[in-house]
């Protein structure tokens, strides 16, 4: 086959690649398409792959170090596999947040590599707007990968926030080291690599500094933040290489990253910037402490069970815990008992329940909760006063009226699903501990809240025996 039509065919799959991911991403928005459209996307990049394997072209010369590519993908097939087959659904937010690290890994390496290049024999062969791509692409893949790891840590409860003194100055003083360096090496040609693993070394301090400090219920912006930063190393490498197919998926997971983290800010009531500069960490303490003298108020399952049975509007509010406990097929059967009684429910969606975007929907969706009953927390907000019960399944944080009403408390500013509205409120959870933003909530001392203690799942096969039983 002549070098012309190998390439022809190469641009030809890289195109077909390519529309695999924008409808593969299109198809990942809603969660009946979302299973295919991670398929139909992974089919473009294994076609993408292939393709470069067998009719990449550099001088005339195929690939040549195939072995290695081969032991790669074999190596991190089964690792990715394992990995994939043994997590815990509950552990999926870490997991995503460990592989966007090792995207922000790869980036980074890329640069490394083309450093070689760039330097060849000793001599310097890049123009400089190259060198800008390469150095940009090691400085945030750097600190994705760095970031995404201390992230990783924070959501598996192994790392805690940690904040120091002029934590700010500090993190600005080596992120101005490391654009002084990029700068000194691209005016002078510097080819001693050196300067390139020094900024690579900086860049990783910068990357773990950076997300140390910031936590409590500010890790979702932090986490799609680094996402995007992700996507953006990796279009800087597809534009070193001038591969189409990188850039593209570079550009859709970074655009997607960041159309992300302008949500999560939006739905905090946060500015990047604040982010950032970081106020909402965990180091507020139990903010709303002083609660301590206050006693709850504790239910049956027979008390809820009635409550719900002879009510005309009951809320579920889902949360983290309803994923540990996993909960949601039982909560489904018990939201059908009770529509079968004739009670309108539905579920109040806050953006950032769980640990990741959009886990409260993705959990609901495994159960086949029908999407028409998720309702998002700006629609249902309003239809608290009517609603005779709202059950609060495994959330803390996102029902938390301290966000609305105490301007001590670390998530003041952060709108929330006012669960204290409805006339009487159930909270189903295992004891009094915090959510993770570490704080107290007032909502349990509040005259109209009673706890249903003990894990969600069992709780909740209680009340419908209890249904049933009616
Ligand atoms: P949280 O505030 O974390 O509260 C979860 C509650 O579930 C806890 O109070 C816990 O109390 C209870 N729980 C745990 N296991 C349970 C079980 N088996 N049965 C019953 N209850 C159980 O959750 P939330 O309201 O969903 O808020 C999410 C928080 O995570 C926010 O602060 C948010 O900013 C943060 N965050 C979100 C993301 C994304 S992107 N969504 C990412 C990182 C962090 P007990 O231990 O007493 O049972």
């Amino acid at each position: 086959m002549s070098e012309m039509i190998q390439s022809n065919i190469l641009e030809i799959s890289y195109l077909i690649a390519a529309v695999t991911f924008i409808l593969g991403l299109k198809m990942l928005s809603q969660p009946k398409t979302a299973r295919k459209g991670n398929f139909i996307a992974a089919i473009g990049m294994t076609l993408a792959i292939l393709t470069t394997i067998l009719f990449h072209k550099q001088n005339g010369e195929g690939i040549s170090n195939l072995g290695w590519i081969g032991g790669g993908i074999v190596v991190g097939s089964i690792i990715g596999y394992v990995m994939a087959r043994k997590v815990k659904m509950t552990a999926m937010p870490q997991m995503v947040s460990f592989f966007n690290g090792m995207g922000g890994a790869c980036a980074a390496l890329i640069s490394l590599n083309e450093f070689a290049h760039y330097t060849s024999g000793g001599e310097v062969t890049m123009m400089n707007g190259e060198v800008l791509v390469m150095l940009l692409g090691l400085l945030i893949g750097s600190v994705s990968f760095a970031g995404s790891i201390i992230a990783y840590g924070k959501l598996e409860g192994k790392i805690k926030d940690f904040v120091f003194p002029m934590q700010h100055i500090v993190n600005l003083s080596i992120l101005a080291i490391i654009i002084a360096i990029g700068a000194y090496m691209m005016i002078n040609n510097l080819a001693d690599p050196v300067w390139i693993y020094l900024i690579f070394g900086l860049a990783l301090i910068y990357g773990i500094l950076f997300v140390l400090p910031i936590g409590g219920a500010d890790m979702p912006v932090v986490i799609s933040l680094l996402n995007s930063f992700t996507g953006m190393a990796a279009a800087f490498g597809g534009f070193l290489y001038g591969n189409y197919v990188m850039l593209t998926g570079g550009i859709l997971v970074g655009s997607a990253g960041t159309i992300l983290t302008v949500l999560m800010c939006k739905a905090m009531n946060r500015s990047l910037t604040n982010v950032l500069i970081g106020a909402f960490s965990s180091k507020g303490g139990p903010a709303a402490a002083g609660q301590g003298d206050l006693s709850v108020r504790e239910v049956t399952p027979t008390d809820v069970a009635i409550l719900c049975a002879y009510a005309n509007k009951v809320v579920i509010v889902p949360g983290y815990g309803l994923a540990v406990a996993q909960a949601q097929h039982a909560v489904h059967e018990f939201e059908k008992i009770l529509e079968g009684k004739g009670v309108d429910v539905k579920y109040a969606i806050h953006p950032v329940a769980g640990r990741m975007p959009g886990h409260m929907n993705v959990l609901l969706a495994e159960a086949d909760v029908p999407y028409d009953k998720l309702v998002e927390m700006d629609d249902i907000n309003p239809q608290m006063p009517n609603t005779d019960v709202v059950l609060v399944i495994g959330a803390n944080d996102v029902v938390n009226p301290a966000a609305e009403n105490d301007p001590a408390s670390p998530i003041y500013g952060m709108p929330i699903i006012q669960a204290y509205k409805a006339k009487n409120c159930i909270i189903l959870k295992r004891s009094m501990r915090p959510g993770y933003a570490g704080i107290e909530n007032p909502l349990f001392f509040m005259p109209k809240t009673s706890m249903l203690f003990g894990d969600a799942r069992d709780s909740i096969q209680k009340l419908i025996e209890e249904l049933k039983a009616l």
